[in-house]
C-alpha cells in the first residue's frame, strides 16, 4: 500500500467537489435539450426509472471501486479494476479487464474534452458578450457564426479555461480541486436559484398566449401517448442522459472517490451526490432553458409555425434545442429582456461555465493521476502534459464540421459500455458479496437489501437494452473518418498505457499468474 496519497480535507470538500464533478452542461444545456425533443413529459417517466435503477447503483459501484482502488494508490481505472478483477479470475485474466476498463476510461476523457472544453470556452466568451451586449441588435445566429468563424477568439477563450483548470488541479486534490469548487459550487446554486425565481415571476413577458406555465406544464405533464409511440428512442435518452448527468461510465468517480480513507462512507456520499445533481437537473436545469423559450415563443419562433397553433411551436422549439441552442436562441430572449438581459445573459453564462469549469476538473485530475501514478510525471508538470494533449485533441473541433456532434454521439455510447464494465468488473468478478460488505464500510446508511436484485440483475439489463439498440447506427451510419480514427487512436494509447501500468506495478504477480 502506498502512503501519503493526497485525500480531501474536509467533507464538505469532497461532495461539493463530487456535485462539481456530476453537475456540469449536462445539467442545463443537455437536459432541456433531450426534454425537449423527446416529447416533454414523455421523457421523465424513463428518465426517473433509469434514475433509479440505473444511476444510483452505478454510482455507488463507482465510489466503491475508486476508494477501492485508493487503498493500493491508484486512481485511474486500469489498475483498479485489475485489483478487483483479480478476487475472481487468475492475474493474467484480470489484466485484460483492466486494460479494456482503463483504456476506455483514458479514450472518454481526452474525446469528451476534445468538444466539452470548447463548449465551455464558448459559455466564458458568451458570459462576456452579454454582459457588454455585444450581440444586442444584431442576428443573434450569425453573431454566433461569426464568433465560431473566428478561431482565434475561440482559442483565446478556451486556453483562459484551460490555463484556469491546469492551475488549479497543478495545486492538487485538497489545496487545489477542493478549494476552488468550494467558491464555485455554492456560487453556481446561488446563480441557479436567483434565475429560476425570476423565471417563476416572468409569467407572460410577450404574449399573455404564452406563459412561462406552458413550460412547466410541456415537461411535467406525462405524455403517455408520445412515449407509446416513440418508446425505444425515448428511453435510450434518458439512460444517455442519466449516465451523462451523473459522470458516470467515465472514471472520474473512481478517481475522486480514490482520493477517500478506507473508512470513509461510500453508501451516503454516493446517493448524496445524486441528488445534488438531480435537484441541479430537475428543479434548477428543468426551470431555465425550456421554460424561458416557451415564455418567449413570439420572439424566437418563426410566424408562420406560430400561427399553426401551441403544439407545433412547442414542437419547432422542441427540434430547435441542440447543442447551438444555448448560443443561438437564448440570446434571443435575453436581448427580448432589455437591459436586465445583459445581466441575465451573463449570469447564465457563467453558470455554464462553472458548471462545466467544476467537471473538467474532475476529467483534467484523471489524466494528471494517470500520468503521475501510473508512469511517474510529476504532477505540476502533468498537468501541462494534458494541457498540450486537450491542445491537440480539440483541433478538429474546431477545423471539421461535424466532428463535435459525432464524438458527442460516440462519448454516450461509450459512456454506457463502461458502465457495464463498471458491474461486471467491481460487482461480479469482485464477487457480489465483497461489493456489498465494501459498500457498508464505514458507511452511514444502511442500503435496504432489495438494492441487491437491482444491482445484480435489473441495472445489466436496462444497460444492455440501450447498447444493442444504438450500436448498429452509431457504427454503421453517424460516424465519419475523423471521428473514427480519433476513436481508434484514442484506444491504442489507453489500452498501451493501461497495459503499461499494471504490469508496472503488478509483473511478478503476473509472471508467476498467482496473486502474491
Ligand atoms: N456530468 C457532467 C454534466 O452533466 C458531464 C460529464 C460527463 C462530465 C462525463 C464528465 C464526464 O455536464
Ligand atoms: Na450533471
Amino acid at each position: 500500500m502506498e502512503q501519503q496519497r493526497d485525500q480531501w480535507a474536509t467533507k464538505i470538500g469532497l461532495i461539493l467537489a463530487m456535485a462539481g464533478n456530476a453537475v456540469g452542461l449536462g445539467n442545463f444545456v443537455r437536459f432541456p435539450t433531450q426534454v425537449a425533443q423527446n416529447g416533454g413529459g414523455a421523457f421523465m417517466v424513463p428518465y426517473f426509472i433509469a434514475l433509479f435503477f440505473l444511476g444510483i447503483p452505478v454510482m455507488w459501484i463507482e465510489w466503491v471501486a475508486g476508494r477501492y482502488g485508493g487503498k493500493y494508490g491508484h486512481g485511474t481505472l486500469g489498475p483498479t479494476y485489475y485489483l478487483m478483477a483479480r478476487e475472481r479470475v487468475k492475474p493474467r485474466g484480470a489484466l485484460w479487464w483492466g486494460v479494456i476498463s482503463g483504456m476506455l476510461a483514458f479514450s472518454l476523457t481526452v474525446l469528451l474534452n476534445s468538444y466539452y472544453l470548447h463548449l465551455i470556452g464558448w459559455s466564458a466568451a458568451y458570459s462576456y458578450f452579454s454582459a457588454t451586449g455585444a450581440y444586442f441588435g444584431q442576428s443573434t445566429g450569425e453573431f454566433f457564426s461569426n464568433y465560431l468563424g473566428n478561431h482565434a477568439q475561440v482559442m483565446l477563450f478556451w486556453g483562459i479555461t484551460v490555463i484556469l483548470l491546469a492551475i488549479a488541479v497543478g495545486q492538487g486534490v485538497s489545496k487545489g480541486i477542493e478549494r476552488w469548487v468550494k467558491v464555485m459550487m455554492p456560487l453556481l446554486y446561488v446563480f441557479a436559484i436567483i434565475m429560476v425565481g425570476y423565471v417563476f415571476v416572468l409569467g407572460s413577458p410577450i404574449d399573455p398566449n404564452w406563459s412561462t406555465i406552458d413550460g412547466f406544464r410541456f415537461i411535467w405533464s406525462p405524455n403517455w401517448a408520445y412515449l407509446k409511440d416513440h418508446f425505444a428512442t425515448v428511453m435510450l435518452a434518458a439512460t444517455g442522459q442519466i449516465f451523462f448527468t451523473l459522470s458516470l461510465g467515465m472514471g472520474i468517480i473512481q478517481n475522486y472517490a480514490s482520493y477517500l480513507g478506507p473508512d470513509d462512507d461510500v453508501a451516503l456520499s454516493g446517493l448524496a451526490t445524486v441528488s445534488l445533481n438531480e435537484f441541479a437537473e430537475v428543479v434548477l436545469g428543468g426551470s431555465l432553458a425550456v421554460p424561458l423559450a416557451t415564455a418567449y415563443a413570439p420572439k424566437i419562433v418563426p410566424p408562420e409555425v406560430l400561427a399553426q397553433g401551441k403544439n407545433e411551436a412547442l414542437a419547432w422549439i422542441g427540434q430547435k434545442f441542440g447543442l447551438g441552442f444555448s448560443y443561438t436562441s437564448l440570446p434571443n430572449v435575453f436581448v427580448s429582456m432589455g437591459d436586465i438581459g445583459k445581466l441575465f445573459g451573463a449570469m447564465w453564462f457563467l453558470l455554464l461555465w462553472f458548471a462545466g469549469f467544476t467537471s473538467a476538473i474532475a476529467m483534467y485530475n484523471y489524466l494528471t493521476a494517470l500520468l503521475e501514478e501510473d508512469l511517474n510525471i510529476k504532477r505540476k508538470v502533468g498537468t501541462w502534459v494534458v494541457l498540450v494533449l486537450y491542445f491537440i485533441a480539440g483541433l478538429p473541433v474546431v477545423y471539421i464540421s461535424g466532428y463535435l456532434d459525432q464524438v458527442d454521439a460516440w462519448v454516450s455510447f461509450q459512456l454506457t459500455l463502461l458502465a457495464l464494465f463498471d458491474i461486471i468488473v467491481a460487482v461480479y468478478l469482485f464477487k457480489p458479496d465483497n461489493f456489498w460488505k465494501e459498500l457498508h464500510q464505514g458507511a452511514y446508511m444502511k442500503v435496504p437489501g432489495w438494492y441487491k436484485p437491482i444491482l445484480l440483475y435489473i441495472a445489466p439489463i436496462l444497460l444492455l437494452i440501450p447498447l444493442i439498440g444504438s450500436a448498429q447506427s452509431l457504427v454503421g451510419a453517424t460516424l465519419e473518418w475523423p471521428a473514427r480514427l480519433a476513436i481508434i487512436f484514442m484506444w491504442i494509447v489507453g489500452a498501451v498505457e493501461s497495459y503499461y501500468s499494471i504490469k508496472r506495478k503488478y509483473g511478478e504477480e503476473l509472471e508467476k499468474n498467482e496473486v502474491i
